[in-house]
């Protein structure tokens, strides 16, 4: 790949805060956004998240009123909640020794080593340490998507302007063991947004490296 090509989409993207609603994605698009979501690296390979798609504008709607009005709720093609699980436990790492085992032909007993592991480091956190275990997990999953929709050529919002609690009393996630944690809209910036044409302001790489 041609990397300055890859830092131009960079330069490119930005936080849209206008999409035109009137650009739609196709399915092909949303399949990618998946397949860069689903790719995305985590701690031990456990995926501690789930990602809510909504398309309904009703309950849209009702989610915009506790984003603070953020227009991107409705106006975008998608919106994605990134939620964690708040139940990572012995089924769940159970069920995913079983997914190594089956999708790399390994036997459960090779990976006992493994599972053992996972089980005395995180199945070890107490609950809150391990819901924000959970939740940086599905954070990297959200630069994943960014930087993905970036390179796909149409556009994302990222937020966490929103009110996680009413968020999970609205798509009834507690009884799902699943918490809101971070939310982003996808679709096509509006040619209106004028801060597609803002220059990026960052710290200057001397604040943000170290060599040494
Ligand atoms: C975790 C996270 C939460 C954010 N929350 C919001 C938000 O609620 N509303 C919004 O308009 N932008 C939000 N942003 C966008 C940032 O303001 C934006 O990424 C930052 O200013 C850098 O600009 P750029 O992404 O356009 O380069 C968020 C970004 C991140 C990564």
């Amino acid at each position: 790949m041609n990397n300055q090509n890859y830092i131009d989409k960079l330069y490119y993207r930005y936080a849209t805060k206008k999409f035109d609603p009137t650009k739609n994605l196709d399915d092909e698009q949303i399949e990618d956004v998946k397949k860069a979501i689903q790719l995305s690296a985590s701690s031990y390979g456990l995926q501690p998240y789930e990602v809510l798609i909504i398309k309904d504008m009703d309950l849209r709607k009702k989610l915009k009123a506790v984003s603070y009005g953020q227009p991107q709720i409705t106006d975008a093609f998608r919106l994605l909640v990134f939620c964690a699980n708040t139940k990572i436990d012995e089924d769940y790492l159970d069920a995913y020794i079983k997914n190594i085992s089956e999708t790399r032909g390994i036997s459960i007993d090779d990976l006992k080593g493994m599972r053992d592991t996972i089980y005395n480091t995180t199945l070890q956190m107490d609950e809150e340490t391990k819901t924000i275990w959970a939740q940086k997990q599905a954070y990297l999953a959200l630069g994943n998507l960014l930087s993905a929709v970036a390179h796909f050529g149409f556009d994302a919002c990222p937020m966490e302007g929103f009110e996680n609690d009413k968020y999970d009393d609205i798509l009834g996630l507690k009884e799902k063991n699943l918490k809101a944690t971070v939310i982003a809209t996808i679709g096509y910036r509006s040619e209106e947004d004028q801060l597609q044409h803002a220059k990026k302001v960052r710290k200057p790489q001397n604040e943000l490296f170290t060599e040494i």
